[in-house]
């Protein structure tokens, strides 16, 4: 009786714990961590209601049976797994997600396949950097029904067949980077209908010829060795969001799906533009595409026709060889942001575009949407007007290491009233054209004059000129933007404070003045909202009290390192550390004493002691003189005094 009672409440008590797993504690999953313990095998009293287990970076070799029926995600990357016994996931009937990058699976990936056939539900599966073959990755593959998302990065697949997926349909996402493939088999990744992201950078593929995956929404082929990309042109809609073609070797622009949802182009580090002109290697990947579609009909521009509908915000094309700006081609991207277009060889920007008719009116081609510009470092010295004036939206320009000289408004003046006109000065640059410019980058240009009105009509918010050692500021250069600039940099460009303009600048929050010949700090910025100021490297030996309490108001921080300051005038800086405004570089500054340099930092410590001697000597002296002058006169009157005393009474005494 008793026996049996107890029976039940066992059954009683093992069906409450059934309950809780499957019930209420669902949403708090058990987990299991033995991440990085030096495990050579799997721990033997693992607890069956386990979830996930976390067995990573640990040095398991082998492994069998694991009896968790409730285990959804299991997680031993980097071990030493080279065998795994052929039940060893029989009984892991809800595993979801399985972790096995970094192993061996490699070797004996016979008996281990086996074992793999077992895990059908799985949806996540990454082997990752296991030196797998073509062959062992297929048989890894099988009967995976339900996988979603498979890693296969860093293995030695060299060729794609089209069976190697047949068994996984459902797939969505697949990576297969640095890895050697150079031959996918047609049919490879079409029957995959969810197949969204696609990663086959650093391979060996050689050229993309009819590239047909619509459902695709990323594709990443950077580090190949690609020399082309075409798609055949059909009227289905594509998916592809982001293409990847970097670190290639396309000499051309890719021609892309006609129907496409392109946002994110990336070319960069191509040899696009090592043709000579825009118009040859149009007509050239023209010729291409026909040639590779078998077509016959001439004249059709598919780059064109196709690019021009794509919704395209971003290109990336730094890095590669253009000397003259793809003007007409880049135009037709309507919806294009950014513009990366650094690092090539452009050394001028001419308006060569194609007249449209016989009218002979110069074609003005916009870019309506740009708002990025980067043409960092392509040795440019002219840019034509026509060109600016095609920037409607520019907001940002950056055209740092390059030759470029800022035109003033005069010159600019002329040039509005006589559009039409070529005699233009194409030896510097119109900004004040610019009229939605907010931030432009001149570091390293080698400007020798900043004209007063270079900047007219502009409302610059950020405006960079370091590096321009030969640099001459004219008096009222920054007044067109004193109002607007928020940020300015002068660094690097040997100015000293009489050569030095700075306007009342209502708006300016950062300015950098750092490695000039600087010894004052213009009063005209105690108005200025500062929260960074930075005049490192400078002949600064003080900086004036009140103007730093005037800046103390907005100030956060100030980098003031290597200049040639007086340990005994720096009451400025011991307001600054009272107020606690951030010195990042204080513990690499030193001052000067009539004793030698002292860190900032030891004298901040106990400031007056150095200076102590030197200028009370200096209160004292008069003082102490009076005194001791004083002193001895009187003692030296009552010495008298007191001889005489002892003369007369001695007098008297021998009297
Ligand atoms: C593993 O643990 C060792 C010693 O505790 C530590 O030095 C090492 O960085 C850890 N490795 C990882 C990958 O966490
Ligand atoms: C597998 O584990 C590795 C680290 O060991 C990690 O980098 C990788 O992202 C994991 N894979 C998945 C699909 O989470
Ligand atoms: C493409 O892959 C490369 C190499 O792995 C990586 O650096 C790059 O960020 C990826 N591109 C995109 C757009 O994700
Ligand atoms: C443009 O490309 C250069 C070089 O690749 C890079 O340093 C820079 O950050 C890029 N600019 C933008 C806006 O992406
Ligand atoms: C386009 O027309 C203008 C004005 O007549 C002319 O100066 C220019 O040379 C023409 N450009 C080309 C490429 O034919
Ligand atoms: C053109 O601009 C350069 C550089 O600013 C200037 O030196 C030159 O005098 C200008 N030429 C004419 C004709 O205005
Ligand atoms: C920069 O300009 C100065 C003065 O115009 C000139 O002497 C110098 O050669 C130029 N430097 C470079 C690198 O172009
Ligand atoms: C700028 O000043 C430094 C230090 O005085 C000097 O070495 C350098 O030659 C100067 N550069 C120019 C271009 O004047
Ligand atoms: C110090 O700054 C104040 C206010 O900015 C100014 O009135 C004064 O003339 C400055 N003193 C010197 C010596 O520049
Ligand atoms: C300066 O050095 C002191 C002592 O070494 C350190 O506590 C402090 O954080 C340093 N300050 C900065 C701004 O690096």
């Amino acid at each position: 009786m008793v026996r049996h009672m107890f029976s039940h409440l066992v059954l009683l008590w093992s069906l409450a714990l059934d309950l809780s797993i499957t019930g209420l504690t669902y949403h708090k999953p058990k987990e299991g961590s033995w991440n990085n313990q030096s495990l050579f095998s799997v721990p033997v009293d693992l607890d069956v209601r386990l979830r996930r287990l976390d067995l990573s970076n640990n040095f398991i070799r082998q492994l069998h049976t694991l009896a968790l029926p409730y285990l959804e995600q299991l997680d031993l990357s980097s071990n030493q797994l080279d065998l795994i016994f052929e039940g060893a996931f029989e009984n892991l009937a809800r595993l979801e997600e399985l972790n096995l990058s970094r192993n061996a699976l490699n070797n004996n990936f016979g008996s281990n396949t086996k074992a793999f056939r077992s895990i059908s539900r799985l949806r996540s599966l990454d082997i990752s950097m296991n030196g797998l073959s073509d062959d062992a990755v297929k048989l890894y593959l099988r009967n995976k029904p339900s996988l979603d998302q498979l890693k296969l990065t860093g293995n030695a697949l060299t060729r794609l067949s089209h069976n190697l997926f047949k068994e996984s349909k459902g797939l969505r996402s697949i990576t297969i980077d640095d890895n050697q493939i150079s031959v996918i088999e047609k049919g490879t990744f079409e029957p995959l209908y969810q197949l969204e992201m696609l990663n086959l950078a650093r391979n060996n593929l050689a050229n993309i010829c009819d590239f047909k995956l619509h459902q695709l929404k990323y594709l990443n082929l950077s580090r190949n060795s690609v020399e082309f990309f075409v798609t055949l042109e059909d009227n289905h809609l594509y998916r592809l969001e982001i293409l990847d073609l970097s670190h290639n070797k396309l000499i051309y622009f890719p021609i892309v799906p006609k129907m496409n949802s392109l946002k994110y182009l990336y070319l960069q580090n191509n040899m696009v533009g090592a043709l000579n002109s825009e118009a040859t290697m149009v007509s050239e990947v023209n010729a291409l595409y026909r040639e590779i579609m078998r077509e016959r009909t001439v004249t059709k521009n598919n780059l064109h026709s196709n690019w021009r509908l794509m919704p395209l915000i971003y290109i990336d094309l730094s890095y590669n060889h253009f000397r003259s700006f793809p003007l007409e081609t880049l135009s037709l991207l309507s919806s294009l942001q950014t513009l990366n277009f650094s690092n090539n060889c452009l050394q001028t920007i001419v308006w060569n575009i194609r007249n449209h008719s016989e009218s002979g009116y110069h074609r003005q081609l916009v870019f309506p949407s740009l708002k990025y510009l980067d043409l960092q470092s392509n040795g440019l010295v002219s840019v034509s007007p026509f060109f600016l004036k095609a920037l409607t939206q520019i907001e940002t320009l950056n055209l740092q290491d390059n030759s470029v000289q800022p035109c003033s408004t005069l010159e600019d003046l002329e040039i509005s009233q006589t559009i039409q006109q070529i005699h233009l000065n194409t030896s510097c640059v119109h900004f004040g054209q610019l009229r939605t410019l907010k931030h432009l980058n001149l570091r390293e240009n080698n400007v020798t004059v900043l004209r007063q009105n270079t900047f007219k009509e502009t409302s610059l918010i950020s405006l960079n000129l370091a590096r321009n050692p030969h640099m001459v500021m004219q008096a009222g250069a920054l007044e067109d933007v004193q109002k607007t600039l928020e940020s300015l940099i002068i660094s690097d460009t040997n100015i000293t404070s009489s050569d030095l303009f700075i306007p009342f600048m209502p708006a300016l929050t950062h300015l950098k003045i750092s490695n000039n010949h600087l010894d004052l700090i213009p009063n005209s910025l105690s108005y200025s909202p500062l929260r960074e100021l930075d005049i490192r490297n400078n002949n600064f030996k003080s900086l004036n009290h009140s103007l730093i309490i005037a800046l103390s108001l907005s100030l956060k921080r100030m980098y003031i390192s290597n200049n040639n300051f007086n340990c005994c005038d720096s009451k400025w800086l011991s307001r600054l550390h009272e107020l606690k405004i951030n010195l990042p570089d204080i513990n690499d500054t030193v001052c000067f004493t009539s004793d030698g340099y002292v860190g900032m930092t030891e004298y901040l410590k106990n400031p007056a002691v150095p200076c102590l001697f030197h200028t009370k000597a200096q209160e004292i002296h008069i003082g102490q003189i009076i005194v001791v002058f004083l002193f001895v006169t009187v003692l030296i009157t009552v010495l008298i005094v007191f001889t005489r005393k002892l003369c007369c009474s001695q007098e008297s005494f021998l009297v």
